[in-house]
């Protein structure tokens, strides 16, 4: 299985969880992890599996992933998205925690980057998940990078 993993990452979380998914993901072939700054559509193109990750900005994947993404063509191409994120349960702004709620599905860059995948044409193996960081800049949440090494796994098993 040819699998590519394209992730930004500001200040390096996003990359550690890209890693660990990478390395999992490794047991089941070839893996090739690329920072979306150094990605373009014709990159992406010839995978049998794509994952994208992003941390969430302002409720969005980053500039540079959601340009990314518009306008791929992946059909026959198996996807997952994933993201970093707070832990609203743990955020002291009460009208942040609300504009969440509100916000739903969109509160987050992996719901929006799966649905993007899909408008692309590609099929979603997992649900869209997001990766807890305890400040904007980390550390992760202890036992994050194991989640997404087991996330990963879960890939892998339904492919
Ligand atoms: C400008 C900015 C906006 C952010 N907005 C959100 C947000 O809307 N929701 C959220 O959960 N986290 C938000 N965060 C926290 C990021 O998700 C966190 O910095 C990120 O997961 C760290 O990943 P990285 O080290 O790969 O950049 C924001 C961070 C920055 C810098």
């Amino acid at each position: 299985m040819k699998a590519l993993l394209v992730y930004d990452s500001q200040f390096g979380n996003t990359e550690k969880i890209a890693r660990a998914i990478g390395d999992a993901l490794n047991i089941g072939g070839e893996t090739i992890l690329l920072r979306a700054a150094e990605a373009s559509p014709a990159a992406i193109a010839g995978y049998d599996l794509l994952v994208v990750g992003s941390p969430t900005q302002r409720f969005h994947a980053t500039e540079i992933v959601a340009g990314l993404l518009k306008g791929l063509s992946l059909k026959d191409v198996k996807a997952a998205a994933f993201d970093t994120r707070f832990d609203m349960d743990e955020v002291d702004s009460r009208m942040l925690r609300m504009a969440v709620k509100v916000a739903g599905e969109n509160a987050y860059a992996a719901p929006r980057i799966a649905a993007e995948l899909e408008k692309a044409g590609a099929t979603l193996v997992m649900p869209p998940e997001g990766f807890i960081v305890e400040e904007t800049e980390g550390p992760l949440r202890a036992g994050e990078l194991e989640r997404a090494a087991a996330w990963a796994g879960q890939i892998l098993a339904s492919i």
